[in-house]
C-alpha cells in the first residue's frame, strides 16, 4: 500500500506516526492519503487531490456518493457510534434502535429519538453537505445516497436524495406504517395513530428492520452504474447500505474514501482519503471546478 502525506489540513490533526500506524493497517494496493494539519496554514487549507483521480473525474459521466454520520459530525450531530451524552449515556443506540426495544418501553425510545431531533433541528448543514450539494451541478449524472436520517443533505439544497434508513422529522403509524403528518397533542407519549389508535414512531429504519425496497433499488442501481463512487464518513459495517461499495468496486467504478478512520473498506477503496470531510470535500470541489474553468 503507497502511503502520501501530501495533503496538509485535517481538524483533528492526523500525525505521521498515525499515518504509518493506519498504513499496517492496510495491506492492499489502497493509496492512503492522509491530511494532516499545517498551523501556518490554518486559513488556506491546501488539500492536494490525486491526480488519477482528477482524471477519472474529468471523464465521468455519472458519479455516486455514499454518506454516513461521520458527514453531519462537523455539524454537531455526533455518530452513531460515538459515546452518547447525558441522560442517555448509558443506552448504546443499538438497544434504543430496534423494534423489540420499542416494544419493551416505547416511552424510552420516543423519548430518545425526540431528543435526536430537537439536537437535528438545531444543526446546520456543514461545508461536506455544501460541497455535495454543489457537486450534484457538475456531473451528467450525480446520486447521492445517505444513510443518514438528519435531513442536513436536502437543508444544503442536495436534491432527489436517497435516504436508506428514514428520516427522523417523520413519524408513522407502527402498526399500518401511513406517515402522519399531524396529531392532536393527548398528551401520550408516544402519541397515538389518529386513525387506528396504534402507538406512532419515527420513520427510521431500525436494526433488524427491512430496508426500503424503492431506495435500496435506486442505491443499488446508482452504485453499479457509475464511474466514480465515494464512500464518506461511514464506518462501512451496517449491512445493506455496506455493501454498495463492494458492489460499485466490482462493476468497475473507481472507488474513493474520505474519512479520517481506517474502516472495513479502507483496503478495497483505489485512494483512501484519510481527513475529515468537511476539510477535504471543499477542496475537492474547488479542484473539479478549477478543472472545468468554472
Ligand atoms: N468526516 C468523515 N468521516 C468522519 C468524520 C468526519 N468529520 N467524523 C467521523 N467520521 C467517520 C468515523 O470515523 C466513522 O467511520 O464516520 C464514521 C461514522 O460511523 P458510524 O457512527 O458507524 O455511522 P454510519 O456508518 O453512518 O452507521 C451506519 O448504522 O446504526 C446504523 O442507522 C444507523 O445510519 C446508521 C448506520
Amino acid at each position: 500500500m503507497a502511503v502520501s502525506r501530501r495533503l496538509f489540513r485535517f481538524g483533528r490533526s492526523l500525525r505521521t506516526a498515525t499515518a504509518v500506524y493506519l498504513s499496517t493497517l492496510i495491506p492492499g494496493e489502497t493509496e492512503l492519503i492522509v491530511v494532516v494539519e499545517d498551523p501556518k496554514r490554518r486559513n488556506n487549507p491546501v488539500v492536494t487531490i490525486p491526480v488519477e483521480l482528477m482524471e477519472v473525474l474529468a471523464a465521468a459521466e455519472c458519479v455516486t456518493v455514499l454518506t454516513g454520520a461521520g458527514v453531519s459530525a462537523e455539524s454537531g450531530v455526533p455518530t452513531f457510534r460515538d459515546a452518547q451524552t447525558g441522560l442517555w449515556a448509558k443506552f448504546s443506540p443499538e438497544e434504543l434502535a430496534t423494534p423489540r426495544a420499542f416494544r419493551r418501553d416505547p416511552r424510552l425510545v420516543w423519548e430518545w429519538y425526540e431528543w435526536r431531533r430537537i439536537l437535528v433541528a438545531g444543526a446546520l448543514p456543514n461545508p461536506a453537505h455544501l460541497a455535495l450539494a454543489e457537486m450534484q451541478n457538475i456531473f451528467h449524472r450525480f446520486h447521492l445516497i445517505t444513510q443518514n436520517v438528519d435531513g442536513l443533505h436536502q437543508r444544503a439544497g442536495s436534491r432527489n436524495v436517497i435516504e436508506l434508513h428514514g428520516n427522523i422529522s417523520r413519524t408513522k403509524c407502527s402498526e399500518e406504517g401511513t406517515i402522519i403528518s399531524s396529531c392532536k397533542d393527548t398528551g401520550n407519549i408516544p402519541p397515538k395513530c389518529p386513525s387506528c389508535g396504534a402507538l406512532l414512531r419515527p420513520d427510521v429504519v431500525w436494526f433488524e428492520e427491512p430496508m426500503p425496497e424503492m431506495e435500496m433499488r435506486q442505491a443499488t442501481d446508482a452504485s453499479t452504474h457509475c464511474n466514480v463512487f465515494f464512500s464518506i464518513g461511514t464506518s462501512t459495517v451496517v449491512y445493506p447500505a455496506a455493501s454498495l461499495p463492494v458492489e460499485a468496486l466490482r462493476s468497475g467504478a473507481m472507488v474513493v474514501e474520505i474519512n479520517p478512520q481506517v474502516t472495513p473498506f479502507t483496503a478495497k477503496a483505489r485512494f483512501a482519503l484519510a481527513g475529515a470531510a468537511g476539510v477535504v470535500l471543499p477542496e475537492l470541489l474547488k479542484a473539479l471546478k478549477a478543472s472545468r474553468g468554472t
